[in-house]
C-alpha cells in the first residue's frame, strides 16, 4: 500500500524517533515504504517520512534503468558489496572518515536541491527487518543516503545543514506559496532548482 510522504513544514518530521523494539510487525511498514519510496522515484525513506516515528530505514540507490541521474560517479566497490534493497533499524554510526559533497533532494521537500556535505565513508551497525544485528561499511552514494535518512529519525532534513541564509529562503518560501504545481516547476526561483528540475528524493 503506498502510503502518504509527509511534507516540511509538518511537525511530524520534526520529532525524534524510537527505538524499535518489537520486530514482529515490520514486514508490512517495511513493503509499504519500499512501495511509496520506489513510486515516488526515491533512492531512500526513513519511517518518520510516513509518519511512524520509529528508527527504521529503506534505502535502494543502485542504479536503475532509464534513470541515470541517480548513477552520478557508478558505484564504488564498497557499495557494490552490500545487496540492496535495505531496510536498517536502529542504525548507529560507529565510524566515519572523509568529507563529500552531493546534490541533495528529499520526497519530504520536493523540487528543492542543494549541496550537502557529508562523511565520505562510514561503518554502521544496524538491525535488519528480522531483527539479526548486522554491520556494513560503504562510501558513495550509499553512504550519503544512510546519513541523509538518518537524519530524519532526528527530526533534521536537509534544508538545515545549508547556510542559514539559504536554508530561511527555501522555508521561507515554502511556508508562504507551498510547493510550486508539476507543470510549473520552470517558473520556480532559479538558484532553487537544478537544471532540468531534476530528482534525487532521500
Ligand atoms: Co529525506
Amino acid at each position: 500500500m503506498k502510503l502518504e510522504v509527509l511534507k516540511f513544514p509538518d511537525p511530524r518530521l520534526r520529532e525524534k524517533s524510537v527505538d524499535v523494539t518489537d520486530f514482529s510487525e515490520l514486514k508490512k511498514l517495511s513493503e509499504d515504504m519500499f512501495e511509496t519510496m520506489y513510486a515516488e522515484n526515491g533512492i531512500g525513506l526513513a519511517a518518520p517520512q510516513v509518519g511512524e516515528l520509529i528508527r527504521m530505514l529503506v534505502i535502494d540507490c543502485r542504479p536503475r534503468e532509464n534513470k541515470d541521474r541517480y548513477d552520478i560517479e557508478g558505484m564504488s566497490e564498497l557499495e557494490k558489496k552490500i545487496t540492496q534493497p535495505l531496510v536498517i533499524i536502529n542504525p548507529k554510526i560507529l565510524r566515519s572518515e572523509g568529507k563529500t559533497t552531493f546534490e541533495e533532494g528529499c520526497l519530504s521537500v520536493p523540487t528543492f536541491f542543494d549541496t550537502v556535505e557529508r562523511a565520505r565513508w562510514i561503518e554502521l551497525e544496524y538491525f535488519d527487518v528480522t531483527g539479526k544485528k548486522c554491520r556494513l561499511e560503504t562510501d558513495g552514494l550509499l553512504a550519503i543516503v544512510i546519513q541523509h535518512e538518518m537524519d530524519h529519525l532526528e527530526g533534521t532534513l536537509f534544508i538545515d545543514h545549508l547556510s542559514l541564509i539559504k536554508s530561511n529562503k527555501i522555508k521561507n518560501q515554502i511556508k508562504k506559496h507551498g510547493y510550486p504545481q508539476k507543470d510549473k516547476q520552470g517558473e520556480q526561483e532559479e538558484d532553487l532548482v537544478p537544471a532540468g528540475g531534476g530528482g534525487r528524493g532521500l
